[in-house]
């Protein structure tokens, strides 16, 4: 799965987007990246300098955005050299600094939208009192596994000796985001870490009888990640649980999308649209509802705010 996400992400096509497989929140309006940007004016107010790094910033608009509204010290994180290249385009007139590590020191905020679905998972199936590993063969077959180190460490986390998973239920393990998490632990000296994913906690993640591995090509989901290898995109739903589990970050707020962009002033700024009326405004506006719709982004996607030394 590492593989295949990191050839996905590297391909010259446009992934994200109109043409692409998916759309993200900022591929809808600029008014996603304003609203962090007001937030992220706020957390700054105390501090001489305060530092922005985003991970994983697919095209750059978010950071766009960002910088549109409000000058912050800018470094992005991002593994792929195709979206390098096209975020290195897109903010040539703004002052950014690509990152391959995430740095110690930083006063600021370390955010992240659809970051943390991206990355790859284990898949577990519980089989009897035990679970089991999901591999793929070469052929694309799946076939199942004792654990192995490092995942059996997790077996506990799932309930000790009996599992509260179903017969034969599957469920995905984020190893890779609990290393993000501890990475941007240390990383941060004082301030601020935001995540914007979909996902659940523990026992809504644990609740899903499938687990939530879905794949997208061109904005249809797909359920079988063994077809179009590489060609479409493979995510599995955050455990934020996991996330607040990073002793030295501080959970401060854990809400929906909507309640988060509601928070920020979002509704303000569709009224001003609504009262303008005209039809560019009236595109925004519909645009925009789907940041916080229920059955779109709005309660999908969770916000999660964490800080460090305030
Ligand atoms: C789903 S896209 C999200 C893009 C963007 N944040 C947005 O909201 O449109 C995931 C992004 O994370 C990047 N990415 C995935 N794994 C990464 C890793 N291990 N290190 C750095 N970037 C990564 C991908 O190349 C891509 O830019």
């Amino acid at each position: 799965m590492e593989e295949v996400l990191r050839f996905y992400y590297s391909s010259a096509r446009n992934r994200i987007g109109a043409a692409g497989d998916f759309y993200t929140a900022a591929d809808l309006d600029p008014i996603f990246g304003q609203l962090l940007a007001k937030q992220f004016e706020q957390w700054a107010a105390p501090f001489g300098r305060f530092t922005i790094v985003e991970l994983g910033a697919g095209k750059g608009l978010l950071a766009h955005d960002i910088l549109r509204h409000r000058h912050f010290p800018y470094m992005i994180l991002e593994r792929s050299p195709a979206m390098r290249r096209r975020q290195q385009e897109l903010l040539k007139d703004h002052d950014v600094t690509w990152i391959d590590e995430l740095p110690r020191g930083i006063t600021g905020c370390i955010f992240s939208n659809e970051f943390f679905d991206a990355l790859p998972v284990h898949r577990l199936v519980r089989r009897g009192d035990v679970l089991k590993e999901i591999y793929v063969t070469e052929d694309f077959h799946e076939i199942e596994r004792d654990l192995q180190p490092p995942v059996p460490a997790l077996y506990d986390r799932l309930g000790g000796d009996t599992p509260p998973l179903h017969e034969g239920q599957t469920v995905e393990v984020n190893l890779e985001a609990r290393h993000w998490i501890r990475r941007i632990a240390e990383s941060l000296h004082r301030g601020y870490h935001v995540a914007i994913d979909y996902g659940y906690l523990r026992d809504e993640f644990y609740a899903q009888p499938h687990g939530s591995l879905m794949c997208y090509w061109r904005h249809q989901a797909v359920e079988n990640p063994y077809i179009r290898i590489g060609e479409q995109d493979i995510t599995a739903h955050v455990n934020f649980s996991d996330l607040m589990e990073e002793p030295s970050l501080q959970t401060m707020l854990f809400t929906t999308q909507k309640d988060y962009l509601i928070q920020l002033g979002i509704l303000d700024e569709m009224e001003k649209l609504a009262t303008a009326g005209d039809s560019v405004s009236m595109q925004r506006l519909l645009r925009m509802k789907n940041l916080i719709l229920p059955g779109s982004m709005g309660e999908r996607f969770k916000v999660l705010v964490q800080s460090k030394q305030l």
